[in-house]
């Protein structure tokens, strides 16, 4: 196989990937808490509404997330990155499960639910512990409430990192979408716009999405299934 011709590769994951791994997909209807969907939760009018009750639900996600493991999905994309020079994973997921799996360059556009930010002084600090001594849980600078660091549906993404996922994907030979549902703007524009600079489209979903119409080719399978059989098939060529 000749690498040179699937670099730039860059990849896009979403809930997809890590459901394998026993992390509830958004839109599944194992994502729900209690009664809540995600929707319902995260965003900053709930956040505002009832701080305790956000924080439980993220202390849910993360005791949950914790007792999770990468699959081979996420090793794999690991393995391949140690392959290819040019490689760039952006991901939607907050779990940390890419660089727990021994991912590198990584962009997690939609933060980090391992990490807090002030709600106050905007300090932002690391904290893997589960479950959290308090919630809301107190910035260690200032004292008052933290929240994760996670962008929450109606929030705008940073615009930095935002530019950065952009810049990459225009940057794309092949493209790699896994595991996202292409619903949710602005990461959904990302293969679009992969795309039009004319990378190569490659879709691994267990159905079909608004992304499969645009791809070049569908594995229509599982994350850990349709990344072997992508990388297998590369071996051929
Ligand atoms: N392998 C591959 N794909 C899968 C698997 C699997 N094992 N299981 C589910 N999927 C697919 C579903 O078909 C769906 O298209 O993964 C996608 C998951 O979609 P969502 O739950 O909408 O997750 P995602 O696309 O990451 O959501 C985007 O929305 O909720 C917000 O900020 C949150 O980052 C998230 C964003």
């Amino acid at each position: 196989m000749e690498i040179a011709k699937l670099e730039p590769l860059i990849v896009l994951t979403g809930a997809g990937i890590s459901a394998e791994s026993g992390v509830p997909t958004f839109r599944g209807a194992e994502g729900l808490w209690r009664t809540y969907r995600a929707e319902e939760l995260a965003t900053p009018i709930a956040f505002h509404r009832d701080p305790l009750l956000v924080w439980e639900f993220y202390a849910w996600r993360r005791e949950l997330i914790a007792a999770c493991e990468p699959n081979q999905a996420h090793w794999l994309l690991a393995d391949i990155e140690k392959q290819i020079s040019d490689f760039t994973l952006i991901t939607q997921n907050v779990d940390g499960l890419h660089a727990a799996a021994g991912s590198r360059n990584i962009i997690e556009i939609h933060g980090s639910i391992w990490r807090m930010r002030c709600t106050s002084c905007g300090d932002r600090w690391d904290d893997g512990n589960v479950p959290l001594e308090k919630l809301p849980p107190p910035c260690p600078g200032c004292g008052e409430k933290a929240r994760p660091d996670v962008v929450w549906f109606g929030e705008t993404l940073d615009p930095e990192v935002l530019d950065h996922a952009f810049e990459t994907v225009q940057r794309a030979r092949v493209m790699l979408v896994i595991g996202t549902s292409g619903i949710v703007y602005p990461a959904a524009e990302l293969p679009r716009v992969g795309k039009m600079h004319g990378a190569k489209l490659i879709e691994i979903n267990t159905e079909i999405t608004p992304i499969s119409g645009i791809a070049d080719q569908v594995y229509q399978s599982k994350a850990t299934i349709g990344l072997q059989d992508w990388w297998a098939d590369q071996q051929k060529d």
